[in-house]
């Protein structure tokens, strides 16, 4: 294992774990007037909704699959009967499917960003870039997933990524595990923690600012006329 290895899988993803914990806790303090998604709604409607619904419902299972792919051991998964070929079959078809519908919506999203006049007028440095970043990243885990099941049908990361990923997240980070995954996997993994440290500096922080309470609250909040 080089040193470069020992950067990449060790502490690049520790440098960029603090950068987004110290970086939220700096931005809340210092710029909660600037804590929004900056919406662009008033500028161009219909792209908007239909790249950013995709998107969204696309995310969303994403993100599930990663929990479950990274943080649960094969062994857990087979012990409750679903085996490894089982998994992996889930994991492409699954996750492949979210993947493109994620795909799609931030495809457009990013076409918009670029080439609508006052969209792209509107639009800081910062917005440019996670646009891109965020295509980036969906479309090399596509890659990833798809085209390795086809170039090495035999990997499995959740032989390699996986216990790499839970071996950072106790603090024994082991860089050998990564080291022979291909490339497109490692691109991704890296291209996904340097979104994770620039998150707390972007628009990106609207996601902690989701109204879950719009969900149960009634559609009209009836007061009590108090006569005195
Ligand atoms: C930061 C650490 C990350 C790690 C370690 C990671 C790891 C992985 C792995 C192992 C896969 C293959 C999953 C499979 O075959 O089911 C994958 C796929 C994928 N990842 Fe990531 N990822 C990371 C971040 C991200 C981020 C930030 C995004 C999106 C913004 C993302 C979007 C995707 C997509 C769209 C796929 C393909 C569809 C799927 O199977 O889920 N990943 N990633």
């Amino acid at each position: 294992m080089t040193m470069v290895d020992q950067f990449l899988w060790v502490i690049f993803p520790y440098l960029c774990i603090a950068t987004f914990i110290v970086g939220h806790v700096f931005r809340y303090r210092t710029d909660q007037f600037g804590w929004t998604a900056k919406s662009s709604e008033f500028l161009e409607k219909k792209q908007l909704m239909i790249g950013s619904l995709l998107f969204h419902i696309g995310i969303i299972p994403v993100i599930a699959g990663h929990v479950v792919g990274l943080g649960v051991p094969k062994e857990w998964t087979r012990a409750v009967g679903i085996s490894d070929h089982l998994y992996h079959m889930g994991a492409i078809w699954v996750g492949g499917f979210f993947g493109v519908v994620t795909f799609l919506g931030m495809f457009i999203l990013t076409s918009r960003r670029f080439t609508i006049k006052s969209v792209r007028k509107l639009s800081s440095t910062s917005d440019l870039i996670v646009n891109a970043l965020l295509l980036f990243i969906v479309f090399i885990g596509m890659y990833s997933v798809i085209g390795t099941s086809v170039t090495q049908p035999d990997f499995d990361y959740r032989d390699s990524i996986s216990i790499w990923f839970r071996s950072l997240l106790i603090f024994r980070a082991d860089a050998s595990f990564m080291s022979q995954v291909p490339l497109a996997f490692q691109l991704h993994v890296i291209s996904g923690f340097l979104i994770t440290a620039m998150w707390p500096f972007t628009r990106l922080v609207h996601v902690w600012s989701v109204p879950l309470n719009y969900v149960g609250r009634s559609y009209i909040i009836y007061r009590k006329h108090r006569s005195e």
